[in-house]
């Protein structure tokens, strides 16, 4: 399938700590929002984008796009990041498919949207995974109350992708139910669509902190 990205660069980075939205966090030279979409512009079947941006940044978002590119819409994110990706998907053109991908993982490679997108193909909702490397325990307070079996959990990624009819289903009942979810891939589940899994990449980390982006540029300088 074809699809349309929606691009979440609205945070504004408190974890982070600058005195900037993260999407202008420069890496090796280059804002996270740059780095993040010229990744999704080499993506094949990538038709068009919409970038949802902090409130009052919106012209300075786009100055920093490259001025050759697909069809590209900005819009003024939300409060949260759902509200962020509804805003997005409100602006979208109409497409068989929607991507939603954190502008924080700006290391994303081209090819897994395309992976995403061509996985879409046979079923309604994908979401790039990775294995759980440390030990994962359930705790109360001060102390663990048991060992999780680990076998059975992944950690997800963006770009997450679903077949266009089904997200904007996603989307308009988490808004009538009030469901908060903290990815898209949860709105989905709630409709009892199966999210079927592809394989994350190990440089497609989420810059949240001041180490990760020390971290991306370091993967950065040793090349993509
Ligand atoms: N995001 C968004 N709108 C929001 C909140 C988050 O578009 N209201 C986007 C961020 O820009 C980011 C992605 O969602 O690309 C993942 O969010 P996160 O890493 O939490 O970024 P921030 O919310 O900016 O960081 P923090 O939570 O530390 O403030
Ligand atoms: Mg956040």
């Amino acid at each position: 399938l074809k699809g349309v990205v929606l691009l979440l660069a609205a945070g504004e980075g408190a974890r982070l700590g600058g005195s900037e939205p993260k999407a202008f966090l420069d890496l090796a030279g280059t804002p996270v929002i740059r780095h993040a979409y010229e990744a999704i512009l080499s993506a094949e079947l990538v038709e068009a984008i919409v970038v949802a941006a902090p409130a009052g940044y919106e012209r300075r978002i786009e100055s920093l796009l490259p001025p050759d590119s697909k069809p590209v819409t900005i819009v003024t994110g939300g409060v949260t990041r759902q509200a962020s990706a509804a805003a997005a998907l409100d602006a979208a053109p109409t497409g068989d498919a929607y991507l939603v991908h954190d502008a924080a993982r700006a290391l994303a490679p081209s090819a897994l949207f395309d992976a995403v997108l061509r996985e879409l193909d046979e079923c309604e909702a994908v979401v790039p995974a990775l294995p759980l490397v440390d030990t994962i325990k359930e705790t109360a307070e001060d102390h663990v109350v048991r060992t999780i079996d680990r076998s059975a959990l992944v950690a997800v990624q963006t770009p997450q992708g679903f077949r266009a009819d089904v997200y904007r289903r996603a989307h308009a009942a988490a808004a009538k139910d009030g469901f908060a979810g903290t990815d898209d891939a949860a709105l989905v589940e709630r409709l009892g669509v199966r999210v079927r899994i592809v394989p994350g990449d190990d440089r497609n980390m989420k810059i949240t902190t001041a180490h990760d982006a020390a971290v991306a540029e370091g993967l950065l300088g040793a090349g993509r």
